[in-house]
């Protein structure tokens, strides 16, 4: 592979976002922290959206407010609108990430409203952003397939990309939300995406439902693509994505990077601690293969 690959570490958004089990504003800003110390530089950190849609997001300001200060890293925030916004600037956010869909049923499921209609409202949004000096991430959801309408077009997905790679994204996240993809389907969907947005600026953002997602990303990159959304533990998920599972494992990501030569940055054994300690707090073990493997051979070696 040889050049340098990006990961934007997802956990204490899209990994707790679905979680049953609480997970307090302390906890969230220690996982970061170790998330940090482990070498993620890139953090999702949380959402600035409906209480009563995504509970398990309420203190997103508070986090944003006690991790912002520290220089080693760059955090991001969902915003979905205006309010949002407002939220987001005053709790100190300098990087946004608005969240669209290439599919109507998951659009308005997540958001309660049209592609068409998201787009407006993530017009003054950006522009306000833009303005502020505050970089913009643009999701598109959906773009391997949808819970609700089935099939999705890579035409749908590029449609979506270039609006907000035009209106100002400096990078533009495929979010293969429910995780059906398959590696063709995945280069495919790069391939057509990179014909408007630059490859340096698409992200794979891949949920694992199916067991694909390393081998989706391994695709992407082979196509070029250089920026990864993950999960430790592979934690995540979406309450309107039924279903679906977590995001891929950074844990496998960073293994599979360094097999292929690409420095990653990321100490591995504090990783995991940090992904076992989560995982503690919600009460289910790591779905990370890579956690999995470094636990037992942890564990077989204290038994020695
Ligand atoms: P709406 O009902 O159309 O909005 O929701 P509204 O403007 O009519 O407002 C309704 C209520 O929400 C009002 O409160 C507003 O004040 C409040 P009420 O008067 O009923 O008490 N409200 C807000 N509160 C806090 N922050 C805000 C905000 N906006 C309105 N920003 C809305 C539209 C988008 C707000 C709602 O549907 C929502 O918050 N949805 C959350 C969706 C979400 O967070 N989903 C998970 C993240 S996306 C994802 O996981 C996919 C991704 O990982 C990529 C992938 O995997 O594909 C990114
Ligand atoms: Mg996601």
């Amino acid at each position: 592979m040889g050049d340098e690959v990006r990961i934007v570490e997802v956990g204490p958004r899209d990994g707790l976002q679905n979680e049953k089990t609480p997970v307090s504003v302390a906890a969230r800003i220690t996982f970061i922290e170790a998330l940090l110390d482990a070498g993620l530089h890139t953090i999702e950190v949380g959402a600035f959206v409906s209480p009563k849609a995504i509970p398990q997001m309420v203190g997103s300001d508070e986090v944003l407010r006690r991790v912002g200060s520290r220089a080693d890293g760059e955090f991001h925030v969902l915003v979905p609108n205006e309010k949002g916004y407002e939220a987001a600037r005053a709790a100190g956010a300098t990087v946004i990430a608005v969240f669209g869909s290439a599919s109507e049923g998951f659009s308005r499921a997540n958001i309660n409203c049209s592609v068409a209609e998201s787009i407006e409202r993530f017009k003054p949004v950006i522009a306000r952003a833009r303005a502020d000096g505050v970089k913009v991430r643009g999701y598109i959801s959906c773009v391997l397939g949808c819970p609700y309408d089935g099939e999705v077009k890579p035409q749908a997905v590029v449609d979506v990309a270039k609006v907000l790679w035009d209106l100002g994204c400096y990078e533009v996240s495929l979010g293969d939300t429910i995780g059906v993809g398959t590696p063709k389907k995945a280069r495919e969907l790069v391939r057509a995406v990179a014909g408007y947005v630059p490859m340096a600026s698409l992200a794979m953002h891949f949920h694992d439902t199916y067991g694909q997602a390393l081998a989706n990303l391994y695709a992407g990159l082979e196509e070029g693509a250089r920026v990864i959304d993950s999960a430790a533990g592979g934690l995540g998920g979406c309450p309107y994505a039924p279903g679906a599972t977590g995001n891929v494992a950074t844990e496998d990501v960073v293994y599979m990077l360094e097999g292929l030569g690409v420095a990653t940055g990321v100490d591995m054994a504090r990783l995991v601690q940090a992904t076992n300690e989560i995982s503690r707090l919600i009460g289910r073990p790591p779905l990370s293969r890579v956690a999995a493997a470094w636990n037992a051979k942890k564990r077989a070696a204290n038994r020695e």
